[in-house]
């Protein structure tokens, strides 16, 4: 047990489908599948600039997509880190990713992320799917405190974080290194479990 009240047991995210009505929210894996590929579905989003310079994601090729892939199957099988495609409900090509994870699972301490394509902005899809995840975190996996980190001048991710309830709570100075190498200052904002919905 990790506290008298909530055991790692019950902090485990467990592989579920989130329906929003236009998109829907499944698992990252090898058994997701895409309209023509999900290793190049990913690698196409990896190369999106606004993803690239805020977001990088380590998919530059079809072997290192599948890596990924493979990274996002041990996260649901250890229970860790519940990553999520967001998938057009009509034709199912991918939209997105929102992703939630343990930064101290005893602790029920978790940080939630995402990233759009440039089709799929504009539209709430982010917030709504950083809403219902961060929704079912704290539901069925006990998550006590939810946080959002997003490098000061990503204002459209400012943005997703007070739509979704998170309040602004500080800024970490040379707290993460992007791409070019150099470190980026960090406005953290987070949720409660206890805040109302
Ligand atoms: C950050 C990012 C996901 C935000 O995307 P987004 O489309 O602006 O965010 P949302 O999905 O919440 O949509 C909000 C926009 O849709 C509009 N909208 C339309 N319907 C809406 C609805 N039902 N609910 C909320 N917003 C709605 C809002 O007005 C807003 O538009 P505006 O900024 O022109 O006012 C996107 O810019 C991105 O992928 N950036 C690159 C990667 C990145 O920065 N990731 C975060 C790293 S910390």
């Amino acid at each position: 047990m990790s506290t008298a009240e909530t055991s790692t047991d019950q902090r485990t995210f467990r592989p579920t489908t989130l329906d929003l009505g236009d998109v829907l929210l499944r698992p990252w894996g090898r058994a997701l599948d895409l309209p023509g590929g999900t290793a190049a579905a990913l690698v196409a989003a990896a190369a999106d600039p606004e993803i690239s310079r805020w977001n990088p994601l380590r998919a530059a090729d079809p072997a290192a997509a599948e890596a990924y892939l493979d990274r996002c199957d041990t996260g649901w099988t250890d229970g860790r880190t519940a990553a999520f495609a967001i998938t057009d409900a009509a034709d199912g090509t991918l939209c997105g990713n929102v992703a939630l994870r343990w930064t101290d699972r005893e602790d029920g301490l978790a940080m939630v992320g995402y990233w759009l394509l440039p089709t799929a902005r504009g539209r709430g899809i982010a917030s709504r799917a950083t809403t219902a995840v961060t929704r079912w975190g704290v539901e069925t996996a006990a998550a006590r405190r939810i946080e959002i980190a997003h490098a000061v001048g990503n204002d459209a991710s400012c943005s997703v974080a007070d739509r979704c309830g998170f309040p602004y709570e500080g800024t970490l100075r040379a707290s993460y290194r992007y791409a070019g190498g150099e470190y980026n200052d960090e406005h953290l904002h987070a949720r409660l479990a206890t805040d109302p919905w």
